[in-house]
């Protein structure tokens, strides 16, 4: 069993080589290269694979574990309305580069805000029932939260956090002091808005809107009314939400009926709308005050003219609701034939559906078990969950036929059959 620097191969984690006492950061890269050599030898590498094909529900994929590119039903993708491969999406990037060129040449700031920016955050603003300049977007999402917050929290501020947030919002919050609360917990929310009023002159509460790892829900409405009882703001993250939930498919946020009511919304171009970039919602002074103070806008180019394919995006989510309602279906049957297995799906209410087994050697033998089902789905492991909380996450999409899903729930109860996935743990 290969220990190097005190770290033992087969227990460790990418988290391990983040600092190694002693090691400077070349000399880390060169430990981290030996371990991730060593998984690849030992065929424990679950992760870049390379795919051949675009998002879609059949996937190409070439991985260690086969000499060819092999064809897959791919739950990897947040592609979730495919509107990666829709015609009408595609033709209209494909117009947006042919009459602006590929790229926004500068920053927002000096000369790279270009008109096709300008309309997409009004078809934003309109998307969410605002005003106009009500938006702004960013590169991607994950800048989208985190240079909001280190432009909106300082050091006599206090952020107030859900603990399972996206990572890109605690990147956001290094200027500022951070209370964390257990996932989803209003006692613990409560306690912290209690403590901390009167101490800090701006306390904002995050929250995601769909959770990435468990599928789950905010409890929106219980957060809004204490953010607001203890006179705070909230913001919602509703990156994996917009598009897929809600009559209108405006996220999470539409099923609470928050809509014209959150502080921040924030979200990204690049689930759902089939495309890349990320966007902030909220009053138009705080969107003028992001456009001169954001970092993001100041000293980074956004989006290229192919962005043009989102304004399509956006309005096929009120032309084409046939997406949204066939990804429920799909997401119902399958939630359906995991659970007919037995397998633990925990309390997930959107096409994010994890599979829980607990033990990391086990979720990742699941995974190139699936693979060589022809299944591909990701291990999450630690540190994206905690140590004893692995799981196989699946994302669902709207053109998942019935073919595709029952060759997935085979693989899953074959896998189960090999390994157990389904027993208490
Ligand atoms: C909850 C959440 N917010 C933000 C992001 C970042 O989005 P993007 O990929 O556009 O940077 C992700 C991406 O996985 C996410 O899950």
């Amino acid at each position: 069993m290969p220990v190097l620097h005190n770290i033992n191969f087969d227990k460790a984690s990418f988290k391990d080589f983040e600092k190694i006492p002693n090691l400077n950061s070349f000399q880390r890269t060169e430990a981290f290269k030996e371990f991730t050599d060593y998984m690849e030898t030992h065929g424990h590498m679950n992760y870049r694979f390379v795919t051949h094909n675009g998002c879609g529900p059949e996937i190409l994929v070439s991985s260690p574990f086969q000499e060819k590119p092999q064809s897959c039903i791919s739950l990897v993708s947040n592609d979730y309305l495919n509107f990666t491969q829709h015609p009408k999406v595609k033709a209209a990037a494909i117009e947006g580069i042919q009459k602006y060129g590929t790229g926004a040449g500068a920053s927002p700031l000096i000369g790279g805000h270009h008109d096709y920016h300008v309309m997409l955050e009004d078809k934003l603003s309109s998307f969410f029932g605002r005003a106009k300049s009500s938006s702004i977007i960013y590169t991607t999402g994950y800048t989208a939260n985190s240079a909001t917050l280190l432009a909106m929290l300082k050091n006599n501020d206090c952020a107030i956090v859900d603990m399972a947030v996206h990572a890109s919002v605690f990147e956001g919050l290094l200027e500022t002091n951070v209370k964390r609360f257990p996932h989803n917990n209003l006692d613990y929310l409560e306690r912290a808005l209690s403590d901390t009023r009167s101490k800090y002159v701006t306390r904002l509460v995050i929250i995601d809107g769909v959770y990435s790892q468990d599928g789950d829900l905010a409890k929106m409405s219980e957060i809004y009314d204490l953010t607001k009882l203890y006179g705070a703001f909230l913001m919602v993250d509703d990156a994996h939400g917009i598009g897929v939930l809600g009559k209108n498919g405006r996220g999470a946020i539409e099923m609470f009926d928050l809509l014209d009511k959150i502080d921040i919304i924030s979200g990204t171009l690049s689930k759902a709308l089939g495309h890349i970039g990320g966007f902030v919602v909220s009053k138009p002074e705080v969107i003028n005050y992001l456009q001169f103070q954001s970092r993001q806008q100041v000293f980074s180019s956004t989006s290229t003219p192919a962005t043009n394919g989102l304004l399509v995006a956006l309005n096929l989510i009120d032309e084409e609701p046939e997406w949204r309602n066939q990804l429920a279906k799909n997401v119902a049957y399958f939630k359906k034939g995991l659970l007919d297995i037995g397998l633990d799906i925990g309390p997930t209410e959107s096409p994010i559906i994890p599979i829980k087994i607990g033990d990391a050697h086990k979720t990742g033998d699941a995974a190139r078990l699936l693979l060589k089902a022809g299944v591909y789905a990701n291990a999450i492991v630690y540190p994206g969950v905690s140590r004893k909380d692995a799981r196989i996450r699946t994302s669902l999409m709207a053109t998942h036929t019935k073919e595709h899903l029952d060759k997935a729930l085979n693989a899953f109860d074959y896998v189960n059959q090999k390994l157990n996935i389904s027993l208490v743990h």
